[in-house]
């Protein structure tokens, strides 16, 4: 039986029930699934789990149920409901390919995957994964899941990055057809529930007879990779003010850059060499609690230590805004804002003596 045949039968019996999904069942009673929900589903789910998503994308489609409700919407409301997820260049675009999509596609997504590659945020994955899933287009996706599963499927051995025109190859050999948007879900839940990157579950596996790794016993090594670099380190310094009546001053990120268009604290640069100068958003009585908040971004670790202040009402920063306390919202923060605040939150409640806040 052809691989695919051999997903498609597992999927039928096996697909994940997930809130943006069309089952295989309603497909057959001819249910279309929404470009819209496909769309959206895929650019979260870029970078991020399954589980991770799934209360972002119902918070998104019960608030904006439809492309042109999201075009509607205010910038800095779409950026604080992303907050958390990360990547937030994915919210910007996602924003602009909704303008994009509303204003001069009529409100409908293009089939064509050539045509969606033209679109904000959409690259050559999410293209053939709208075409194949909304559409049915006999597109080949490759994600991380895809690419494990060709690699012990055929027992390639030659490392990711490198293989990944072979691995992408391969996937092409076996995408068919008909049921092209069921067979790209199909190899996607198969890499997420049975062919694992670490204890793959083979005696299970509906492609354990056709698999070369599981009979040369190597799945559980494959895909190989070839080694990352280290990420570097670089510090900083945040800043976090409360004003007398407990209004906090953030700024809004300029839109370029890192957390572009998020709001946070104010900080000084990141480097890699040392600490930045200091470079605080009013001259103070900065505390120093000896803290710093870790996270890491895609290229570099992050130390951004802490400094904390209580100020008068007639204060006047030279950069950001102050926020009263009743409009701020921690969850509208992304996470290394929200690490930064969560840690500064004790020493601000010391300094005041206010039992009340957050
Ligand atoms: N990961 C990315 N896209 C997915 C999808 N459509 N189904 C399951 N897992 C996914």
């Amino acid at each position: 039986m052809p691989i695919s045949d051999l997903l498609l039968d597992w999927y039928d019996r096996h697909a994940r029930d997930l809130p943006w999904r069309t089952s295989p069942a309603a497909r057959r009673d001819g249910v279309r699934p929404d470009p819209y929900q496909v769309w959206l589903s895929e650019i979260m789910l870029q970078q991020t789990t399954v589980a991770a998503v799934k209360d972002y994308f119902r918070k998104f489609t019960e608030r904006w149920p439809e492309v042109s409700d999201l075009a509607a919407a205010r910038d800095e409301d779409v950026m604080a409901a992303w907050a958390g997820l990360g990547y937030y260049a994915r919210a910007r675009n996602l924003l602009k390919c909704a303008r994009v999509v509303a204003n001069d596609h009529d409100g409908r997504f293009p089939e064509d995957r050539e045509v969606l590659l033209t679109l904000p945020g959409i690259g050559p994955y999410t293209a053939s994964a709208i075409a194949a899933i909304a559409f049915d287009a006999p597109e080949t996706v490759v994600d991380g899941n895809v690419e494990r599963v060709m690699a012990r499927l055929h027992d390639i051995h030659a490392p990711l990055p490198g293989s990944k025109r072979e691995l992408t190859e391969r996937a092409g050999d076996h995408t068919p057809r008909l049921r092209a948007g069921d067979y790209a879900q199909a190899v996607m839940d198969l890499g997420a529930t049975i062919c694992t990157p670490r204890n793959p579950a083979c005696g299970i596996c509906p492609l354990r007879d056709p698999c070369v790794a599981r009979a040369q016993g190597t799945a559980a090594e494959l895909p190989k990779k070839s080694p990352k670099k280290p990420k570097p380190v670089r510090q900083g310094v945040a800043y976090v003010a409360r004003r007398a009546d407990g209004a906090w001053l953030l700024e809004t990120r300029p839109p370029q850059g890192l957390l572009g268009g998020m709001l946070g604290w104010p900080v000084t640069d990141w480097i890699e060499e040392g600490m930045p100068p200091h470079d605080p958003p009013i001259e103070a009585n900065w505390h120093d609690p000896a803290l710093e908040a870790r996270h890491t971004f895609t290229h570099f670790h992050l130390r951004l230590a802490i400094r904390t202040v209580q100020l008068p009402m007639d204060a006047t920063p030279h950069r950001g805004d102050f926020v009263p306390h009743a409009a701020f919202r921690p969850a509208d923060l992304p996470t290394l804002m929200r690490k930064v605040f969560d840690l500064s939150h004790a020493t601000l409640r010391d300094l005041e003596g206010d039992p009340e806040l957050p």
